[in-house]
């Protein structure tokens, strides 16, 4: 057990161990039966699917965005799946040149799918490549330099992109409207963490208390991968300290440690929250100002830790900057200014 010394980043999901990314495969929702909510995105995607199969066509291109660990990847797995399809996986930092990207295009098989994860990280060139491919399933290749430089059409097979971002504010409108079905990711209610929970706990013999599930579940910032996460360690905590049953008790010790509060906030949406409190008076103050306090990116602040805040309305944003509400004062003990 290593409780205490946990990043924050390591709980919302930034960056998963290889031995968890094992783990998450392995609970990864293969059918639209196992993966729980989102019912909008569900309908809308099964529709594309439906659509697409009878025009015996591949499937739109497909946008998915949103915070971190909300079943983007597992979204594009079970498209595939539907589409009776291969996925094949790459990720924007991971091609380099339009070459790259050329070897990729050209080995698909038709109808696959390329799932693109963090595609706002595609450099430019990359990117104004993949723009023809997308719309007319063709490359150009520039061959040869200077005067003789001559420029080589290649036809592809056709195929899916599924793109997959948590920073969509990133990405370039033309890379945007390239995508024929565009989604927003929502978090998760108790009930549906619930339903995941319980499908974990069954696939690793994992023992929980209902009343313990329903903790959970209500402490998991909404996040399928941080109930999974959560669910694991709590599982170390029991087999160390207990029967190996997740107990309320159990459940509880394993959230102090990781320092989840009662909200399901981790030190870092504290870190937020205090810091808008006690050195802004509350606000308003922009994001740049608050990410500069933090010596946090501003890409993180405005997509990983405030949406889940501003979900649950500790913050409010306001033409002039963020706004901690009398939510955030009550949950840190504050008392709210009267204004
Ligand atoms: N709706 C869901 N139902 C059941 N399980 C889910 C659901 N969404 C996510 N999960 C589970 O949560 C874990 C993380 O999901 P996934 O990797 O798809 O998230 P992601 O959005 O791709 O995250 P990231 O932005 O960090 O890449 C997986 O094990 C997945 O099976
Ligand atoms: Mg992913």
């Amino acid at each position: 057990m290593k409780p205490k010394n946990i990043s924050n980043k390591d709980i919302i999901g930034e960056q998963v161990s290889p031995e968890e990314e094992k783990l998450f495969i392995s609970l990864r929702a293969a059918t639209w039966r196992e993966f729980a909510g989102q019912a909008t995105v569900k309908e809308n995607i099964r529709i594309a699917i439906t659509a697409a199969k009878k025009r015996k066509e591949p499937v739109e291109h497909i946008l998915l965005y949103g915070p971190p660990g909300l079943g983007k990847t597992t979204l594009a797995h079970i498209i595939g799946r539907e589409m009776g399809v291969n996925v094949r996986v790459t990720s924007g930092p991971a091609i380099e040149r339009a070459g790259d990207l050329a070897a990729i295009l050209t080995n698909l098989a038709p109808g696959d799918i390329l799932f693109i994860d963090e595609i706002h990280r595609l450099n430019k060139v990359v990117e104004e490549t993949l723009y023809p491919a997308m719309e007319d399933f063709a490359l150009d290749i520039v061959i040869g330099k200077g005067p003789s430089a001559r420029t080589l059409r290649l036809d592809l097979p056709r195929f899916t992109i599924i793109g997959a971002t948590t920073r969509v504010g990133l990405l370039s409108s033309p890379m945007r409207d390239r995508f024929g079905v565009v989604h927003r990711l929502s978090f998760y209610c108790p009930k549906e963490l619930e339903s995941i929970i319980t499908r974990a706990a069954e696939k690793l013999h994992i023992t929980i208390d209902p009343k313990a599930k329903i903790e959970l579940a209500r402490r998991s910032r909404g996040t399928p991968r941080i109930a999974l996460r959560l669910l694991k360690r709590a599982r170390d905590v029991a087999q160390v300290e207990g029967d190996g049953a997740i107990t309320p008790t159990i459940l509880d010790r394993s959230l102090a440690m990781l320092e989840i509060d009662e909200a399901g906030l981790d030190a870092s949406d504290r870190r937020l929250i205090t810091t808008l409190i006690d050195s802004f008076g509350g606000g308003p103050v922009g994001i740049e100002t608050i990410a500069a306090a933090l010596s946090e990116d501003i890409g993180t602040v405005e997509e990983v830790l405030e949406p889940y805040l501003m979900q649950i309305g500790f913050i409010k944003r306001s033409p002039r900057g963020r706004v901690a509400t009398k939510h955030a004062y009550t949950h840190l003990g504050k008392s709210y200014p009267n204004r």
